[in-house]
């Protein structure tokens, strides 16, 4: 197994770097840069047969990830999470034919495992051994569960009100946790000094090209447990968006492999009404999106009012024909009661906040009673009892 990363591009200007050094973002402007692959080899050599034999982690797309020698790969098992089909809960919805993507049996209870997994690898098989990260939590804890995992540091920035669980889970795992008084957005700016000051490699969303990789995983894993087709509609709940902007990546790199027809899934935005930069900026047409004043909601992941890959995100939301909605933190912890009485996940809120979505959706016939949908449940809502808690659940 080899991987067949080739260089990186900048998503804005198309310029290209190199691949093999320690790069965040575009020299020349700053914006998102993407990992690519040589697909025209690849197909060659990678097929999906090759899959059949191969662990059910994200590793089993090892060609397609970013990391040169298999033994820098940092896993704690991350990825080929399940692809449940929620029967009951379309019955009781009216969905059509309904499967939740449950992320929450990653390792650190959260789809953030697989980005800092690639990231962390890779910079690490490029030199780098000490990290930083602004994060709501999840990212966090994550982070500083792959450093321990390979005796790396890593220093973590997170709002003081994010959840009890990943402030005790950094600490457990060794990291240099400073709580914030402030938003994600403030933590960034002190993760950014941290970096300057201690010589720490920055791995913030999307201003490192690889933790879109782990994400991108995602959409691979989707097409593969439906046996290679898509889905007609994946709901998402969209933060910094490096989970969206990756499984619309990893559609493309599939199509061009020979895995997958030209045929997409439409991508669904969901914020939170207290926090909706994407929303506000679909609805607006714009191409960027205007940082949302006060951001609130309980769901700490969701709680991002500005974010580097705006326009990844509502290029993959109107390239597919999908679109982008709020969901307010009460309608959140329905969805999180009911995605646990009637399919048994015991969801993150920001797992609540797709389903909320969906029933928006079929209310307003966006979504039709026939189609196949995606539920993104992109973490444990054992990391949040205290938040849940406060709301009674
Ligand atoms: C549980 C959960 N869901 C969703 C998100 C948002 O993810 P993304 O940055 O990929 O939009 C986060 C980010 O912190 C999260 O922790």
């Amino acid at each position: 197994m080899k991987s067949y990363i080739t260089h990186l591009e900048c998503t804005f200007c198309g310029r290209d770097q190199d691949a093999n050094q320690l790069i965040r973002t575009c020299p020349a402007d700053g914006k998102v840069l993407f990992a690519r692959y040589d697909l025209v080899a690849a197909k060659a050599e990678f097929s999906r047969e090759c899959l059949k034999s191969r662990p059910p982690t994200m590793w089993r797309y090892a060609e397609v990830m970013p990391i040169r020698d298999p033994a820098n790969v940092i896993s704690l098992g991350e990825g080929f999470t399940p692809l449940l089909r929620a029967d009951r809960l379309a019955r009781e919805t009216g969905a059509g034919e309904l499967f939740i993507k449950d992320e929450s049996l990653n390792p650190t209870g959260s789809f953030k495992a697989r980005g800092l997994s690639a990231a962390v690898s890779k910079a690490a098989e490029l030199g780098a051994n000490r990290f930083t990260m602004p994060s709501a939590g999840n990212a966090a804890g994550a982070l500083a569960a792959y450093a321990a995992a390979a005796d790396l540091e890593a220093y973590v920035f997170m709002p003081a009100d994010a959840p009890e669980a990943n402030r005790r889970e950094c600490q457990a795992y060794g990291a240099r946790l400073t709580l914030v008084d402030g938003f994600i957005t403030d933590a960034g700016k002190l993760s950014a000094e941290a970096a300057d000051k201690h010589a720490l490699f920055d791995v913030s969303t999307l201003r490192e090209p690889y933790r879109a990789e782990g994400k991108k995983t995602m959409g691979y894993e989707i097409a593969e447990q439906l046996g290679w087709t898509v889905p007609d509609v994946i709901i998402y709940p969209t933060g910094g968006g490096t989970g969206i902007v990756g499984i619309w990546k990893a559609f493309a790199e599939m199509e061009r492999l020979g895995w997958i027809s030209s045929r997409r899934p439409r991508m669904v935005c969901v914020q939170a009404e207290g926090c909706a930069p994407i929303v506000q900026a679909f609805k607006d047409g714009k191409r960027f999106a205007d940082p949302f004043p006060n951001p609130s909601t309980m769901a700490a992941g969701l709680r991002v009012p500005a974010a580097i890959g705006d326009y990844l995100v509502l290029e993959a939301i109107r390239e597919s024909g999908g679109c982008a909605i709020t969901v307010t933190d009460d309608e959140m912890i329905d969805g999180v009661r009911h995605l646990s009485s009637s399919a048994g996940v015991f969801a993150a809120p920001e797992g609540g906040a797709t389903l909320a979505a969906l029933k928006k959706l079929l209310a307003a016939g966006e979504v039709s009673r026939d189609e196949r949908v995606i539920l993104l449940n992109t973490g444990s809502a054992l990391k949040y009892l205290d938040v849940l808690a406060e709301r009674s659940l």
